[in-house]
């Protein structure tokens, strides 16, 4: 089967290969791969900033955004099998655990002892392949409705989780949050923006595009606000918005934008942070004024990645609702597809969003 596969550590080693089709133990499931997202993980593997090749072998099977239809359940997987069946289309979920408290807990995403596995990006191959295998616990069963956007549910898990465990440290006050400002126009702060307003909130967004670029036009439809950061100075912000800023979702990917959103945050806000940078930027701040402005603000900074099982399962309600709510807007977010053999093209740094590699 072709795979396309890359060797973590030497940038640009990017290619397609052929691999002889998994075959699944008596608990595994067989997977045909429909479609893989790409992300900015992807790129940075590529890069060689990123990425662990499963132990042993040196190269890794890239990709850990997938959706695919179930071919085969072995006998001892049918046991549990979650109500999946030959023919279910399913998303898989990323992160495998350790034997930490949290992994074997059922909470992967919060791993303490970093010995995790994650597939397509440290240690274990992706799905960036004809097929793959993998236990029932894994995969999440995709309503019919959903199938065609389904691959944004990874980068929505990423989300659901930040939002949530954003919820639930304000638990610290009898918090009621009015507004929130998201940092970036890519998939994860457009879902970003999607979600917070469904939960009611005033949603800002700032980022580089220009007032007539495809994406503002789009989430301006659903009411959201735009500030273009070829306009308006980032530091500005909290007085163009011109009220506490309650909650900051930075997905910019870019850790000088992190830093800055720091001292954005209003007082008892908190600001989540989702960027995975593998580089090495140094920028000089004022320590003590940051320092002294989270302080007397009483403010949280947290960072958050990866997902849990409740946090994909969230995902697909959220899904159908905006689906019934804006038919047509999520199939928006894909925007570039590609055949298998046009990998490179799905790889490069575009500005538009979503790029899937379609296998079917
Ligand atoms: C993935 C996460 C993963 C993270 C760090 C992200 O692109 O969506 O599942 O945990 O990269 O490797
Ligand atoms: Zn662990």
């Amino acid at each position: 089967m072709k795979a396309i596969v890359v060797t973590p550590g030497k940038a640009n080693s990017v290619r397609i290969a052929e691999l002889s089709q998994p075959k699944i133990k008596t608990n595994e499931i067989l997977i045909e791969v429909i479609r893989v997202g790409i992300d900015g993980t992807d790129r940075e593997i590529i890069d060689a900033k990123y990425g662990l090749a499963p132990e042993n072998e040196e190269f890794l099977v890239l990709g850990h955004e997938a959706l695919g239809k179930i071919r085969e359940i072995g006998a001892d997987a049918k046991e549990n099998a979650n109500n999946l069946k030959e023919g279910d289309i399913v998303v898989p979920l990323v992160r495998r655990p350790d034997d930490c408290s949290y992994c074997q807990n059922d909470m992967q995403d919060m791993c303490i002892k970093g010995d995790y596995t994650e597939r397509g990006i440290k240690g274990q191959h992706g799905y960036l392949s004809e097929y793959f295998t993998e236990i029932p616990k894994y995969l999440v069963k995709i309503p019919k409705d959903i199938e065609k956007i389904a691959i944004l549910l990874e980068p929505l898990s990423i989300v659901e989780k930040g939002i949530r465990q954003g919820w639930s440290i304000q638990n610290r006050i009898p918090w009621e949050p009015k507004n929130a400002l998201v940092l970036g126009l890519g998939v994860i702060g457009i879902l970003g923006c999607l979600v917070l307003k469904a939960m009611g909130i005033d949603v800002y967004v700032y980022s580089m595009e220009d007032d007539s670029n495809s994406k503002v036009k789009l989430i301006k439809k659903v009411g959201i606000n735009y500030i273009s950061a070829s306009k308006k100075d980032m530091l500005k912000l909290p007085t163009l918005i011109g009220r506490n800023i309650d909650f900051i979702l930075e997905a910019t990917g870019n850790s000088s934008v992190a830093l800055n959103a720091m001292s954005l945050i209003g007082i008892n806000g908190a600001l989540c942070l989702t960027s995975v940078t593998g580089g090495l930027n140094r920028v000089t701040i004022c320590a003590d004024c940051l320092n002294l402005n989270l302080v007397l603000g009483n403010k949280v900074i947290f960072g958050t990645v990866n997902a849990n099982r409740i946090d994909f399962e969230k995902g697909v309600k959220h899904l159908q609702l905006y689906n019934k709510k804006h038919p047509g807007l999520l199939d928006k977010l894909i925007t570039n597809r590609f055949k298998p053999e046009e990998f490179k093209k799905a790889f490069e740094n575009f500005k538009d969003l979503k790029a899937v590699v379609e296998f079917k």
